[in-house]
């Protein structure tokens, strides 16, 4: 498997601080998931012998955690809060609308690989709900009137400047 030199120095930095190696696990998988942008079989089975496992202990952490993807995601990550705060201002209508003209089902990739909606928990900013995070960037009052909008303009940033790959 592919992983760059920072990667690995800081995945062989980070094992000895744990009492037993499969302990780091988690941290071994953000890390390989922060470059990669998901697990793949290959990280899973690289994983697995790096902290002398087997490859279903790596499996079973990381198909129960919602965080860790074995599949790429879309170049734009679209992030809709469903916690109470948000859920009771819209969230899932939201999520409807930009799936809809994001053109891609929950949790999945648009055919033109540009977009991925999924559901998140709750961010913080339940004062400001119904939250949508873009990447990295949080958007605050998404109500489901403005959510064909708000899909507009991601695919207008996305049409007029796509930003490079994440990963
Ligand atoms: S409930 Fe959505 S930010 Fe807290």
């Amino acid at each position: 498997m592919n992983l760059s030199e920072k990667t690995l120095k800081y995945i062989d930095g980070l094992i000895p601080r744990y009492p037993q190696k499969r302990s780091a696990m988690l941290m071994v998988l953000h890390a390989i998931q922060e470059e990669q942008g998901f697990l793949s079989k290959d990280a899973i089975e690289w994983t697995a012998q790096k902290l002398e496992v087997v490859p279903m202990a790596v499996y079973e952490v990381v198909t129960f955690y919602p965080m860790f993807r074995q599949a790429p995601i879309g170049r734009r990550h679209v992030k809709v809060c469903r916690t109470l705060s948000c859920a009771l201002r819209g969230a899932y209508k939201v999520c409807d609308s930009l799936q809809h003209e994001l053109g891609c089902g929950l949790g999945q990739t648009s055919a033109d690989g540009n977009y991925t909606v999924e559901f998140v928990e709750c961010v913080a900013a339940c004062g400001s709900a119904p939250v949508v995070i873009v990447d990295d960037k949080l958007h605050e009052n998404i109500t489901p009137e403005k959510a064909p909008d708000f899909a507009a303009k991601i695919k207008k940033e996305t049409t007029v400047s796509l930003p490079p790959s994440r990963y």
